[in-house]
């Protein structure tokens, strides 16, 4: 055997014993000097191609590339490929897997990326929807089983979640994250991060999570998605890093930087975030791949000359794998031969992907998560689907439930005898409720709303009438990401007339508007967030035949509601809830589940005033004096129509008693708040019970209120719980003057309540 062979040899053998889920310093010590005995071995363009992703250009969630599937079949045999995204199934990864263990010199397995933003077959809500529900344990679930249906197809890493804060409702991607704060991106991160890792990387059930998109997507000027953002960098320290700090420190495998510039950098040639901020500051050594195409995308930023100048720009700040520029595969090795950039920054980006490949247990089996039985067996099962119906109807937020029928109750629950009318096409529509990033699900799939309804009520007490065509079928398999002009709605009103006569006939209209599938996502900003103008008037029309009228959104970002909440008596703010919506959504109409469900986003009067966020500042003239002088609106109220942490029940709480352990803390020290949460109604329900803090003066102007906690308790009618929260530094430490997370002495007020709204009452003190 010749030296190479040998060394080989070696590396396969030690892999051969090793046990992944060791976690200890002791093995990670030997998995280090592992990676470096395999780096050793490495030649340049082995280095390169461990940091080069293609598209398997089965499924295309970017613009596509140049390179034909072909050649990236030829690429891979050469180890020119380290990493795929968009390859499924157990069978596809098997096979390109086989082609590098088959034919590569140092046979490095492959790492298969995919988008599993919100279920990989079995679909739960879209993200926002889903952090509606504002229980972590639930996003860890689904998260998890998420992970599980993945992995048996051969996936290894997901990228999602995605943490960035979105306080703009025309961006369409507010629908793929946890909303407008800071601290709920924060928990709703982690908590999915630990559903799709678990404890374990290397087991086979779990996959690698990435946080992305670093930093400041989800700022882009005016809504418009890619836009540029600009942000002073204790905006960016306070607002838009804390989720990927958590994320950090929950072990993240990987992050994802952005499409955006800020202020003049574009993130992905962002050598103060990425190197300085996360790899240096926050310790962190996973890897840090680019977005589709974001390398090569600098040359139309004016920021790279071209793809060799963009690469080297790229590596420099931090870049670990390039996805889909070709960047690094076409400049990175005249550019070590040069001497512009040093073998050092390869030979780290390189670590940190072989470090994720040996936690993934990849090096012992690179096919153990590409597994057909598994496939079969565990992908849409029964468990599965019950835990995404519960997941659904704990998303559901009621937004209104006004007192209009004869018997002088609140419109909803319905009541099992009544004559019930389900209109508009939504109502009847399979596709629509799998929303934008639905993975693998098949297309129409998912348990519509006609079809959950009448398998809870009498199917002779319901009649369903179309309305007016809105659902649109466009997205054919394939074309679904690129259509252009992007055509969401059809406006054929034949089918009003018949819907007007159902709706005269029965005791209550349930009416369902929103938004199409691929109406939110990448790509679908809009500067009109109205519910279209053909549904609108058609639930003009119903309404005035019927009053009783429920309206069930379904959509993706937070709609101008102002015609609706004005006009109609009751709105149940349903998302797109997934493989079981249909049922979801009966369970709350019928009050089979009493809804809890919180608003994670502020819900505008109207689109002018995005972007909208409770946790603004104050200003020098936050108020009306009876003159114009004021920051607000001439022509509209400047608050929310229906704020953040917003949603109503089928029963009544009451918050009494607020009080505080004591009225001085020192900087580390403690303070509990409590108080009294009764639940005065007539039904068992939920209630997220959250606590609000605001810091009176500081270095630097801060916020009008901030969520710093949230407690979901389930109370019976007539119960009382007392719910505490501990309040120390990780409450009231910000990012200050002097660019540290400290706590600033001074004083506070904080209130615990049902909403953004609540009064912040009491007041402490932090001592010198
Ligand atoms: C572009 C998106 O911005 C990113 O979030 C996604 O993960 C990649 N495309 C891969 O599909």
């Amino acid at each position: 055997m010749n030296n190479l062979k040998i060394s080989i040899f070696c590396i396969v053998a030690m892999f051969g014993y090793t046990s992944s889920a060791q976690v200890s310093s002791d093995h990670n010590s030997r998995s280090e000097k592992k990676i470096d005995s395999i780096l050793k071995l490495m030649t340049l363009e082995e280095k390169i191609g461990q940091m080069t992703m293609y598209n398997g250009s089965w499924d295309l969630t970017g613009p596509p590339g140049t390179v034909s599937a072909k050649d990236k079949f030829e690429k891979l045999k050469n180890g020119k490929i380290g990493a795929m995204l968009n390859v499924t199934s157990a069978e596809a990864t098997r096979e390109a897997q086989k082609a590098v263990m088959k034919h590569t010199r140092l046979k490095i397995p492959l790492v298969f990326g995919y988008d599993v933003i919100h279920g990989y077959k079995t679909i739960f809500p879209i993200p926002l929807g889903e952090s509606a529900s504002w229980d972590l344990e639930l996003m860890e679930k689904t998260a998890s089983i998420a992970a599980k249906e993945a992995s048996a197809a051969g996936i290894h890493w997901t990228f999602a979640p995605m943490v960035d804060v979105s306080r703009d409702a025309r961006w369409g991607r507010v629908m793929e994250g946890a909303g407008e704060d800071p601290y709920f991106n924060s928990v709703v991160g982690v908590a999915r991060i630990k559903g799709f890792q678990g404890d374990d990387l290397s087991s086979a059930h779990t996959i690698a999570a990435c946080a992305k998109h670093f930093a400041g997507y989800g700022f882009a000027e005016a809504g418009k998605d890619y836009n540029s953002v600009d942000v002073g960098v204790y905006e960016l320290h306070n607002s838009i890093l804390p989720p990927f700090k958590a994320a950090a420190e929950a072990n993240v495998a990987t992050f994802m930087n952005a499409f955006n510039e800020i202020d003049g950098i574009p993130a992905t040639a962002h050598k103060y975030l990425q190197r300085e901020v996360l790899k240096d500051g926050w310790n962190w050594e996973g890897v840090m791949v680019s977005d589709w195409g974001s390398i090569g995308e600098m040359i139309a930023h004016g920021y790279a000359r071209d793809k060799t100048h963009a690469g080297e720009l790229a590596i420099k700040a931090g870049s670990d794998m390039d996805m889909e520029s070709s960047a690094y595969e076409i400049g990175l090795k005249s550019l070590i031969e040069e001497n512009k950039v040093s073998m050092a920054l390869v030979d780290d980006a390189v670590k940190r992907v072989l470090r994720l490949k040996m936690k993934l247990g990849l090096f012992e089996d690179p096919y153990k998560y590409a597994n057909p039985d598994r496939e079969k067996a565990e992908i849409y099962s029964e468990s599965h689907q019950e835990i995404a119906r519960d997941a659904a109807r704990k998303s559901i937020v009621l937004l209104k439930n006004d007192t209009l029928q004869t018997d002088k109750s609140p419109l909803l629950p319905l009541k099992p005898d009544q004559k019930i009318a389900v209109l508009g096409d939504l109502a009847d529509d399979k596709d629509t409720p799998l929303g934008n990033w639905r993975a693998r699900a098949e297309r129409k799939s998912a348990i519509s709303l006609l079809e959950g309804i009448k398998n809870a009520v009498d199917p002779e007490n319901i009649t369903f009438a179309r309305g007016p065509q809105f659902v649109i079928d466009n997205l054919e398999e394939g074309k679904r990401q690129f259509l252009w002009p992007l055509k969401f709605n059809k406006n054929d009103t034949t089918g009003t007339a018949e819907a007007l006569e159902v709706a005269k006939n029965s005791d209550v209209v349930i009416i369902t508007m929103g938004e199409n599938a691929y109406q939110t996502g990448e790509g679908r900003s809009q500067v009109d967030i109205q519910i279209n103008k053909v549904q609108k008037e058609f639930l003009k029309k119903i309404r005035k035949v019927n009053p009783n009228t429920v309206l069930v959104l379904m959509n993706g970002r937070p709609l101008n509601l102002s015609w609706e909440s004005e006009n109609i008596p009751a709105i149940l703010e349903t998302w797109h809830l997934g493989s079981q919506a249909g049922n979801a959504i009966a369970d709350v109409l019928l009050g089979k589940y009493n809804p809890s469900g919180k608003l994670p986003v502020s819900f505008p009067r109207s689109v002018g005033q995005e972007p909208l966020f409770y946790n603004q500042k104050n200003t020098g003239r936050p108020y009306s004096r009876n003159t114009v002088t004021f920051s607000g609106y001439t022509d509209s109220e400047k608050s929310a129509l229906y704020p953040f942490g917003f949603g109503l029940s089928y029963t009544s709480f009451k918050y009494d008693n607020l009080k505080l352990s004591d009225t001085t803390m020192t900087k580390n020290g403690k303070i509990v708040a409590s108080v009294e949460v009764t639940n005065t109604g007539k039904k068992d329900g939920e209630e997220v019970v959250q606590l609000y803090i605001r810091d009176l003066i500081g270095s630097l102007t801060r916020p009008v209120r901030e969520l710093k906690g949230f407690k979901k308790i389930l109370l019976k009618t007539g119960e009382t719980k007392t719910v505490s929260f501990e309040i120390t530094k990780n409450q009231l430490e910000f990012y200050t003057a002097n660019k540290i997370w400290d706590v600033e002495p001074g004083n506070f007020r904080i209130g615990i309540g049902n909403d953004s709204r609540t009064k912040l009452g009491a007041k402490f003190q932090v001592l010198e």
